[in-house]
């Protein structure tokens, strides 16, 4: 496979508040049937869409911010909650801010990067999409004050309360964008991970939303903390105009078996997060799925 890795780094940090124009809200939970103009799915896997047959290209990074992240879900502040005090037990009386982090697939969302921030003096935000390299790079020189509540949610359950100018220069000076590849991720390279709604929502196959999630734990170092968050039965998703696909078959119990043969014993955790009744982020999923855990071995 061709290694596609390119670090591009945004280390200036400028001042609050300032906007860039982002396009208006695509229409909320498009609704396109499972596959939308795409093959029907065959028993034999022909007209599945595989992580390689994806336009990345056309994943429009604003219109996906917009529709995700512009303001603080319900599920996500869950989400955020159970992610960080998780990490904060994890390291609960070992003074720590030497490590190294990973976010794999990380699109337009800055949260997980948030999460580790107060351990890692360094943290590389992965993604195969040129433009949401471009987006990411840009935000991580100037992270924009819409992220303040999600920081506060951290603080909520233990992160020391640093104002958020101080929270913004952390970032601009340990995140580094790097275009990569999950499939291609060096083994036993990072102390702290995350991946969030990547591996089930960056092909049809089910093949590959497996050895996706394997390739991240593996980058991962023995006994490191991880979180990895997975859409529950989704039937792909719209960004922009664009039509992008998910694992339909992806739910707790499928997430729980997948991570059962990576992960040692007991060192894991799958909840749940219910769509909120009056605020669905779109059509055609059952949830949010959030899992917690550390990779096998010793650390
Ligand atoms: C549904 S988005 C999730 C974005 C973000 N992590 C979030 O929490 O909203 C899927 C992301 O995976 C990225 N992606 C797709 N294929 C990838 C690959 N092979 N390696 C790394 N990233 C990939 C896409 O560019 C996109 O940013």
């Amino acid at each position: 496979m061709r290694r596609m890795t390119e670090a591009v780094s945004g280390l200036v940090n400028t001042d609050d508040d300032v906007r860039r124009a982002e396009p208006a809200s695509p229409p909320k939970g498009a609704d396109l049937p499972r596959g939308g103009d795409l093959e029907p799915d065959r028993p034999d896997g022909v007209g599945k869409r595989h992580n390689c047959d994806v336009e990345w290209e056309d994943f429009d990074s604003g219109s996906y911010w917009n529709h995700n992240y512009r303001s603080l879900r319900e599920d996500d502040r869950e989400i955020i909650r159970t992610v960080g005090s998780f990490f904060r037990k994890c390291f609960l009386g070992i003074p720590t801010d030497g490590l190294s982090g990973v976010d794999v697939g990380s699109g337009t969302n800055m949260y997980p990067a948030l999460a580790m921030l107060p351990w890692c003096e360094k943290i590389e935000l992965i993604d195969h999409s040129v433009r949401n390299v471009e987006w990411l790079q840009s935000e991580v020189s100037s992270l924009r004050s819409t992220w303040r509540p999600f920081w506060d949610e951290l603080c909520s359950v233990g992160y020391e309360r640093k104002d958020f100018p101080r929270v913004r220069a952390a970032i601009a000076g340990s995140t580094r964008v790097v275009r990569s590849n999950v499939f291609e991720l060096t083994e036993n390279t990072y102390d702290i991970g995350t991946m969030f709604f990547v591996a089930e929502s960056m092909t049809d196959d089910e093949n590959e939303f497996e050895k996706a999630t394997e390739c991240f734990l593996r980058s991962l170092r023995p006994g490191a903390p991880f979180a990895a968050a997975f859409m529950d039965s989704s039937e792909g998703y719209v960004v922009g105009d664009k039509l992008f696909p998910a694992v339909h078959e992806v739910t707790k119990t499928r997430v729980e078996n997948v991570l059962a043969g990576l992960v040692a014993d007991g060192e894991v955790t799958v909840d749940k997060i219910r769509v909120p009744p009056t605020d669905p982020l779109r059509d055609g999923y059952e949830g949010m799925l959030i899992a917690v855990g550390r990779t096998r071995g010793n650390p």
